[in-house]
């Protein structure tokens, strides 16, 4: 097993495309790091870049501790799952597993062994004979996590790998990564741009755009404290909601005015300038106000509910509040009317300002 270490590493593939710039990111020996972000933020090169695929413009690459920038592909120790599989089709799925560890000349004997055992693991037995073209999506993913495994490597890197399963097997398939990971310790960097995934599989989660490495934590860091406006918009469905408002700091208490609405906030907000901010909410910490709250807080936001959507295990409620849309969600069945005025109570305290030039969370 092994840690991978980038280090000031960047990727220009032409003057003007800078495809990873300054990224500094440390995978630890057996631990399943997720790089998630946008379409184009360069998820795919930094894995190409760690697999000895794509060359280094810039920065150091370790494996092991050891530098990798200049080893050949094969003399990295890492295996690589791609996107599309990239399985030989003329091969049966036993030839397929077997290719790496026949490439690097392992006797015949142990290879039969390894692919064996590495097709019991993943319920590919029946299907050794197999080829490609005749296997089903979620099949084929299997045979070609089973040609990295079989490998034995020191570094999985696995680029959207569910990406081309149905939504059911996708769920199916991550459960069984994560149980695999935990029973390999391999040490593993997996890209995608599905949150979920990035949620519920990483130990840790490294957000990039336009090739930066935004923020690096935990799932829930991540989630509960996002560095910028960005973080927080890319984690969570639906989205964080944004409101621009002005802060206010008035005989040492602080709040949130948006139009004629004040929110009160919590003391953490209280180093927090007063100005013009944005305030980032999550559907889940925005409520309809109970009849108490209506008759004791002076703190309430007003808007007219113009959908209400039923997801089964909750309600989103869309509410224009002045010139914003918020969409609040709830597990209650809420007595209100589409077209009609709710008020809302926000849950301050998992609030957050957002500088509005820079997007910098300000309460952090
Ligand atoms: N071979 C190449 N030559 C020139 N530009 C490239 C090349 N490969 C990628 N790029 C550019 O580099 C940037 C990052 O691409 P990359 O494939 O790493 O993104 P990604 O995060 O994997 O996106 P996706 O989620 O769509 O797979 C993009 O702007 C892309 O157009
Ligand atoms: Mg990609």
């Amino acid at each position: 097993m092994a840690e991978v270490e980038l280090d000031s590493v960047s990727k220009i593939y032409s003057k003007n495309v800078k495809a990873v710039d300054n990224a500094s990111l440390t995978a630890e020996d057996g631990e399943f790091l997720v790089l998630v972000g946008p379409s184009g933020c360069g998820k795919t090169t930094t894995l190409r870049m760690i697999a000895g695929l794509e060359e280094i413009t810039s920065g150091s690459l370790r494996i092991g501790g050891k530098l990798a920038n200049d080893l050949e592909p094969k003399d990295r120790d890492v295996a690589m799952v791609f996107q599309n599989y990239a399985l030989y089709p003329h091969m049966k799925v036993f030839d397929n597993m077997a290719f790496g560890l026949r490439a690097r000349k392992t006797p015949e004997p142990e290879v039969r062994a390894r692919v064996s055992e590495v097709a019991g693991k993943l319920g590919l037995e029946e299907l050794l004979d197999r080829k490609p073209g005749a296997l089903s999506g979620g099949q084929r993913q299997r045979v070609a996590f089973g040609r990295a495994i079989a490998r034995r490597p020191a570094v999985f890197l696995l680029d959207e790998p569910l990406s081309n399963l149905d939504a059911r097997l996708r769920v199916i398939m991550r459960r069984e990564l994560a149980m695999l990971h935990r029973e390999l310790g391999t040490t593993t960097i997996y890209v995608t741009h599905d949150q979920v995934e990035a949620m519920t599989l990483g130990d840790r989660v490294c957000v990039m755009n336009d090739g930066m490495i935004r923020q690096v934590g935990t799932p829930k860091e991540i989630y509960d404290h996002p560095v910028d406006r960005f973080v927080g918009e890319f984690l969570g469905s639906p989205a964080m909601n944004f409101l621009e408002g002005e802060k206010k700091n008035e005989d040492g208490d602080a709040s949130f005015a948006i139009g004629d609405f004040v929110l009160s906030l919590t003391q953490q907000f209280k180093n927090v300038p007063s100005g013009n901010v944005i305030l980032g909410a999550r559907p889940e910490n925005i409520s309809l106000a109970t009849s108490e709250d209506r008759d004791f807080r002076n703190d309430l936001i007003e808007g007219t509910l113009e959908v209400l959507e039923d997801v089964g295990e909750a309600r989103l409620l869309h509410v224009q509040v002045a010139d914003s849309l918020i969409v609040a969600k709830v597990t209650e069945r809420p007595e209100v009317e589409v077209g009609y005025k709710v008020s809302l109570t926000v849950d301050s305290e998992r609030c957050h300002l957002f500088d509005p030039e820079t997007g910098k969370n300000l309460s952090v």
